[in-house]
């Protein structure tokens, strides 16, 4: 009874002795780091241990046994090993399963067709393997924010190499691309807290070459902006970028530095459209006519802004005119979206609606500005009228006060 409950204890802990951990805990620098950070890994939360990447004999003290070849123990992962290391389980359908039902199982898959996948298994280690991106011994759930891919701190991640010169020093890319990210509409967004918004990983994909939606990065604003992408698909500058092979939203709005978009791009200096077409050309009037449509129609609504806000601030009820100039002011929305059809005909429509609405509530702001001022002058008249009555009522007071009364002649004498 005694020596089989001490066998029990002994086998006990045994299957729960780490001695990896125990000893790696004790060293120093190098050795010592996976030990201290596994704790926060997902893999060690879900029950794995340090043998289960690194193989080798965790229930004995002695190192050479511990860590031997003859117990599986593989020593120093090399870096262009990292990606199979990984896929043993994230490869594996029926494993992955069990944690975690409908987590993709095609990350190797993905990963061996990018150019960072395809430079590895050439032998080029300065490339991103799977540790680069999520980490290793600390590796976390995507979805947690202190993840490295989490979607505000990718773009740091991805920028460790592409942002420094040296490391990209062997190769013909530039490294602008975090800086020039950093600039734009979309990390203007995404910092904001508007998860929509785009980041790295968006457009280039989490592990392919590209997102499973497109064939090509160029072609990736579509998925989100897919109203400017029917516009642009049946406009002359489809075919006309095709054939240039040039790309298609990047050549007016660029790739990486994003600015908000504004007439300036069509009309004077540094137009996006003056790149391609001189003034005289059909492209280059149909820009300056667009332009002067959406800056009349942008002047238009200011005015009437102006003089609701002037109604309301002096009391007026305006508010019927100001839903009013709302739908005039999605008008101008439509008009910067119809831009992209690159007619001026298409941008026409929206913004003749624009100035009619625009037309309408100036009306009403003018007309509630007008019943202000009659009410000011009936409010004058009114006023004068009581000033004067009362002014009347006094002097009548003062008249009676001055002179003494009959009974007190009488007394007085
Ligand atoms: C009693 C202490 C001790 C135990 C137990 C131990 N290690 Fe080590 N480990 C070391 C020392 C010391 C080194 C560095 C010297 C060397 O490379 O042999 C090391 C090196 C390593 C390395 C780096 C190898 C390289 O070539 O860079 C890995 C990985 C590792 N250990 C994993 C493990 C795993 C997994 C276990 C459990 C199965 C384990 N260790 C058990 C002490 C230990
Ligand atoms: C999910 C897989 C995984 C697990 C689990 C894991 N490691 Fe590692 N470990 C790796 C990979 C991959 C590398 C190579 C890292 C690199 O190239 O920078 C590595 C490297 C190391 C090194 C060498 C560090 C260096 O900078 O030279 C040591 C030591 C080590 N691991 C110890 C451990 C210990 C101890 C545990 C358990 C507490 C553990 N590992 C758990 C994947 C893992
Ligand atoms: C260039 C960076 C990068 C590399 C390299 C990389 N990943 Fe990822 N990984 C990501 C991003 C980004 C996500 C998605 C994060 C999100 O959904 O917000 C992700 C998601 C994941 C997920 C969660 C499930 C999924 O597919 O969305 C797993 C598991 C994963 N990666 C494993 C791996 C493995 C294994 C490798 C190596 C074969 C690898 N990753 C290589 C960036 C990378
Ligand atoms: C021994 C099997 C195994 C190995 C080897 C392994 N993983 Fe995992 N990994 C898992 C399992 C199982 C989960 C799911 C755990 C959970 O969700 O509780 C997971 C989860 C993850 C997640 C979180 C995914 C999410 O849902 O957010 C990432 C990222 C990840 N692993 C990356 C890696 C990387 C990188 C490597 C290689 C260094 C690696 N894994 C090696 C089994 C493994
Ligand atoms: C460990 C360093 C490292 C990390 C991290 C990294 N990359 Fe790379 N990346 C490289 C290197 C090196 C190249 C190869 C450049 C070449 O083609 O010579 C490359 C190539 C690329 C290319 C192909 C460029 C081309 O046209 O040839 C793209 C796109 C890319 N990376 C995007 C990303 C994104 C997005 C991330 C983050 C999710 C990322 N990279 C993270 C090092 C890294
Ligand atoms: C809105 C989409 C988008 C976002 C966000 C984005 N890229 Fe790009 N990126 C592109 C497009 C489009 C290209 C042109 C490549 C092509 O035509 O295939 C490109 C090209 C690249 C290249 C190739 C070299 C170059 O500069 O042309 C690298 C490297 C790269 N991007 C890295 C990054 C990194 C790192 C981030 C995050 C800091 C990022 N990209 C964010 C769309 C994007
Ligand atoms: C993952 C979805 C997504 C992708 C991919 C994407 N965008 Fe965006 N974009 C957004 C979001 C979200 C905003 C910010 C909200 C807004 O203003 O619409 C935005 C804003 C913009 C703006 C500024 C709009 C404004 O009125 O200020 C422009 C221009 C733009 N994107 C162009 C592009 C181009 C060009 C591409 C491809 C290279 C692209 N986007 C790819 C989601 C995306
Ligand atoms: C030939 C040049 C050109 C091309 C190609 C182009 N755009 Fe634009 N885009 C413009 C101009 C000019 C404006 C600014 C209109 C204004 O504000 O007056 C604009 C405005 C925008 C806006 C802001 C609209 C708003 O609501 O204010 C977005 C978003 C946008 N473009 C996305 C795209 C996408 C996505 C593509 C590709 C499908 C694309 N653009 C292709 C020139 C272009
Ligand atoms: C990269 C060069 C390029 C840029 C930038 C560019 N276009 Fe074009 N555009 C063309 C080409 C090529 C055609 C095809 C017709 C042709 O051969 O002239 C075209 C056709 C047109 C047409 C049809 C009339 C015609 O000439 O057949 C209009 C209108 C037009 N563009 C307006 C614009 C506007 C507005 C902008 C700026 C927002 C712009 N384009 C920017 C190259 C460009």
């Amino acid at each position: 009874m005694k020596t089989s409950f001490a066998l029990l204890l002994f086998v006990l802990s045994a299957i729960a002795k780490d001695s990896c951990l125990e000893c790696h805990s004790a060293l120093d620098g190098n050795l010592k780091t996976p030990a201290v950070r596994f704790k926060n890994d997902i893999h060690a939360r879900a029950g794995f241990q340090c043998t289960d990447c690194h193989g080798g004999d965790r229930t004995v003290d002695d190192p050479e046994q511990a860590m031997s070849k003859a117990k599986g123990f593989a020593g120093h992962v090399a870096r262009t090993a990292i990606p199979k290391l990984c896929a043993r389980c994230h490869s594996d359908a029926a494993l992955i399963n069990k944690f975690k039902p409908q987590q993709r199982v095609d990350q190797l898959a993905q990963y061996s067709t990018s150019v960072h996948g395809k430079r590895l298994a050439a032998g080029d280690e300065s490339v991103a393997t799977c540790i680069d991106c999520h980490s290793v011994h600390d590796i976390r759930a995507v979805k947690d924010a202190l993840s490295p891919v989490y979607p505000l701190r990718l773009p740091e991640t991805c920028g460790r190499c592409h942002a420094d010169a040296s490391h990209m020093a062997g190769h013909k890319l530039d490294t602008t691309q975090l800086a020039q990210y950093r600039a734009s509409v979309h990390w203007d967004a995404l910092s904001k807290g508007d998860l929509s918004a785009p980041t790295c990983a968006s457009c280039h994909g989490n592990h392919g070459a590209t997102p499973p939606q497109v064939t090509s990065v160029a072609a990736v604003c579509g998925t989100c902006h897919a109203l400017l992408e029917q516009l642009y698909s049946k406009s002359p500058h489809q075919s006309a970028f095709a054939s240039m092979g040039v790309g298609s939203c990047t050549v007016c709005h660029s790739n990486h530095e994003i600015k908000k978009p504004s007439i300036k791009m069509l009309a004077g200096e540094g137009a996006v459209c003056s790149q391609c077409h001189d003034a005289s050309s059909a492209g280059g009037s149909a820009a300056v006519e667009i332009a002067g449509l959406i800056s009349g129609l942008s002047t238009a609504l200011d005015k009437s802004d102006l003089t609701l806000t002037r109604a309301r601030n002096s009391g007026m009820e305006v508010s019927e005119a100001q839903l009013r100039q709302m739908e005039a002011r999605e008008s101008l929305v439509k008009a910067r979206v119809a831009v992209h059809a690159f007619q001026v005909a298409a941008v026409k429509k929206p913004v003749n609606e624009g100035f009619a609405l625009a037309a309408e509530t100036q009306r009403a702001g003018e007309s509630a500005l007008k019943e202000r001022d009659t009410r000011r002058v009936g409010l004058g008249v009114a006023l004068v009228s009581i000033l004067l009555a009362m002014t009347g009522l006094w002097l009548a007071i003062r008249s009676l006060e001055a002179k003494p009364p009959e009974s007190e002649k009488s007394i007085g004498r």
